[in-house]
């Protein structure tokens, strides 16, 4: 649904909203106290944590811990005596609470691209086994481009026995069927954070004898979700969003117990091996999520991401979800009442059921806007060809920040500052 913001808006409730009023619901936010888990500079307003999460508070010293400590003074004896071994098991049990799993159906490793190949490739393996007739592997023309590139990688690899079939639309179960192996998705679209209703789609896809192996990279940390409850068997996230692990944290992969013992392993690395310190020349798989990585994990990257994780301790996370509709909600609503005659479209859904955390607004004016806002201390990012992304992190963002937010991308707009120079110029990262 696109939304344009009109030169003359109608009376909203924003227009009676003022900072005071801003600041009077973060006095009474049940979530306040986990901005002390952060550091954050001063003065700062960032709307970017579903790009790159904010540093925790405790993060440095336990990484100078890790580094000085464990592996200065432990050394090797560290796998066994810091628990180096099993972090990635340990870490996984901490986000399978945040996705409405059981603790053993988890684990932190490798990157997202590669977890999704890890269960597309076994999904479809196991769907051949069963049926040689499925033969696609399903997914949406927009899903994230990793999603796609690693899944035509895999189809390279399997020649004439796969077929992409890449779909788009409001009903993508329209597509599901008999000649489907696995379905791969973004639960929430990176652009205009749609959120896909997952109990439903997994209740068509089980109707159609496949699985659908879910991308939470933007929904981990920052919806309220249960995916056992839901029907979710598969699915792999990011743990440098949301998840405050730090940049190019490790993702994870979830497999529901019920799966794990057959599910084919094709990335099949020592790590995961049963007992990788026998160095059996014979490769069996661990009998539980272990088996799931693949090589020698990076320790320091995961201390990172436990630390990230261990954010959301104590946090409830339907508070966690309603505090990010409201913020989101306060956004649109004051970008309408002070933003109205910019030229900017929002594409983000307005029914809270399927927005996401964050919101899009397209400009042809896109970049330079966002630079000029960067340059004032209101970060959020840009994504080609002309939208403004903006993520409500719930558990460090006020609803004041929001407030200042908007007022300071009307004072870029009126006094024209995102049309220097310096703002024209584009960067690698964006
Ligand atoms: C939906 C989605 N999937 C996957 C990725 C990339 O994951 P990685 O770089 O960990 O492989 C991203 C990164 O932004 C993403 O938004």
């Amino acid at each position: 649904m696109i939304v344009r913001l009109c030169d003359n808006p109608r009376m909203s409730p924003a227009t009676r909203i003022s900072r005071a009023h801003c600041e009077a619901l973060d006095r009474n936010d049940p979530l306040a106290f986990a901005r002390a888990r952060f550091e954050l500079p001063e003065g700062l307003v960032y709307l970017d944590g579903n790009s790159l999460g904010a540093l925790p508070r405790t993060t440095a010293q336990v990484m100078a811990r890790t580094v000085t400590g464990e592996w200065g003074n432990g050394l090797i004896r560290s796998w066994n005596q810091a628990g180096w071994i099993a972090l990635a098991v340990e870490t996984g049990r901490r986000i399978a609470r945040l996705i409405g799993v059981q603790s053993d159906e988890v684990i932190a490793c490798d990157s997202t691209s590669i977890n999704l190949f890890k269960l597309v490739a076994g999904a479809y393996s196991a769907a051949r086994l069963q049926d040689p007739a499925r033969k696609v592997i399903l997914s949406e023309k927009g899903n994230f481009p990793t999603d796609l590139y690693m899944t035509e990688g895999l189809a390279r690899l399997a020649g004439s026995d796969v077929e992409l079939r890449w779909v788009e639309g409001e009903d993508l179960a329209a597509h599901f069927g008999s000649d489907v192996a696995v379905a791969l998705f973004t639960q929430v679209d990176y652009r205009s954070g749609r959120v896909l209703d997952m109990a439903a789609m997994n209740r068509a896809a089980r109707a159609a004898g496949h699985d659908i192996v879910w991308d939470l990279s933007h929904s981990a940390g920052a919806l309220d979700l249960h995916l056992a409850r839901d029907g979710a068997e598969l699915a792999v996230g990011c743990g440098y969003k949301y998840l405050n692990g730090g940049p190019g944290a490790p993702a994870f992969a979830y497999v529901a117990r019920a799966r794990q013992a057959s599910f084919p392993m094709i990335l099949s690395g020592w790590m995961g091996h049963a007992a990788p310190f026998d160095f059996d020349p014979a490769y069996v798989p661990a009998s539980h999520v272990g088996r799931f990585q693949c090589g020698t994990p990076s320790i320091l990257a995961l201390r990172a991401l436990d630390e990230g994780v261990a954010t959301f301790d104590g946090v409830d996370m339907a508070a966690l979800r309603a505090k990010s509709l409201a913020l989101s909600g306060l956004f649109w609503d004051l970008m309408e009442t002070h933003c109205a005659g910019f030229g900017f479209v929002c594409i983000s859904p307005r029914d809270t059921a399927r927005r996401g955390s964050q919101l899009s607004f397209s400009h042809p004016q896109a970049w330079p806007i966002m630079q000029a806002l960067i340059d004032r201390g209101v970060i959020g990012d840009f994504r080609a060809p002309d939208l403004l992304r903006f993520g409500f992190t719930p558990l460090y963002l006020r609803h004041a920040n929001v407030w200042d937010a908007v007022m300071i991308l009307r004072e870029v707009m009126i006094s024209g500052a995102w049309r220097a120079g310096r703002h024209q110029v584009r960067q690698a990262v964006t």
